[in-house]
């Protein structure tokens, strides 16, 4: 993990919110895995003082060498607003990368992915990482939700070699209607899974748990929370678990990415 000022490679709008930015980096980010996270500086001036957290989404590599990273953003305030304005060859300060990663172990045939809304970056990443891997899957289906069809981002990226993709949006603008974890039902309704991996809002990640708890099935999920520092200092990213006497994780030290069933939910 390093702290280096990164150039702005390129910053798109994706869908109505979200963007999608490509930003140069010396070093540091060769052996980043997915789930991890960076602490991003969203301008040059003094406000907002404190970084902001992000998922990877990918790493830009030339001739083999990874000379950047990629993360998908959606504005929600200050931070994420003055991001949006950035442009090519701006400077932006990044900590990372930071956390832990999803583990899909050598085992696992059957996986799936879930990913809801802005919850997208760490699953692309992983559906991404996972082509490398030897043997591949005898099934792998990612599911990708949103309330509505501008809430679909990036979904063409998963559109991989092995990879059934599903997606589903509550107002049925785009693929089924309704919620993404109804999909995941009748998935595994069809068939069984060797392991969930999930990324999204906690309501829906909450259900994603209790879904695979119910089927006996592993399942990580990538959680969110408020992050001063990024680095374990200033311990407001608290999260509740039930397998410690401590009974508290820190979700940039310890997660982000945690066995849902050792979350309070
Ligand atoms: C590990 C991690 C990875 C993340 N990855 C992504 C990502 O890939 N793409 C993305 O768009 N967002 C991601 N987020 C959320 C992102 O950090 C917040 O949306 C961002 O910090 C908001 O900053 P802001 O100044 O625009 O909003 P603020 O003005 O600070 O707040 C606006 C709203 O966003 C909420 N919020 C603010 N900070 C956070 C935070 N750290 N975590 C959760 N909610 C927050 C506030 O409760 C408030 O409702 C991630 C968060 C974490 C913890
Ligand atoms: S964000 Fe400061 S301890 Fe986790």
């Amino acid at each position: 993990m390093i702290t280096q000022d990164t150039i702005v490679l390129w910053n798109q709008v994706q869908a109505p919110g979200y963007y999608r930015m490509g930003l140069a980096c010396a070093a540091g980010f060769e052996s980043a895995r997915p789930g991890q996270f960076i602490m991003l500086r969203t301008g040059t001036e003094a406000v907002p003082l404190l970084r902001r957290p992000f998922s990877l989404l990918g790493l830009i590599r030339e001739k083999g060498v990874v000379t950047g990273i990629e993360i998908l953003f959606k504005v929600v305030g200050k931070g994420t607003e003055r991001l949006s304005r950035c442009r090519e060859g701006d400077r932006l300060s990044v900590i990372g990368p930071l956390g832990n990663a999803f583990a899909v172990p050598d085992t696992c045939r059957q996986l799936i992915l879930v990913a809801g809304g802005v919850g997208v970056p760490p699953i692309r990443f992983l559906a991404q990482s996972l082509l490398e891997r030897e043997g591949g899957f005898n099934r792998c289906v990612v599911f990708v939700g949103g309330r509505t069809r501008d809430d679909l981002v990036c979904i063409t990226e998963f559109d991989l070699p092995g990879f059934l993709v599903e997606v589903t949006t509550d107002d049925g603008s785009q693929g089924n209607q309704g919620l993404v974890t109804q999909s995941l039902e009748r998935a595994l309704d069809a068939g069984p899974a060797d392991l969930i991996c999930a990324c999204g809002p906690w309501g829906m990640l909450k259900e994603v748990a209790a879904i695979a708890r119910v089927r006996s099935i592993a399942c990580q999920v990538s959680i969110e929370a408020m992050m001063a520092c990024g680095m374990g200092a200033c311990l407001g990213c608290a999260v509740g678990v039930c397998d410690d006497d401590t009974r508290y994780r820190h979700v940039c030290m310890d997660g982000p990415i945690f066995e849902a069933q050792r979350l309070k939910w």
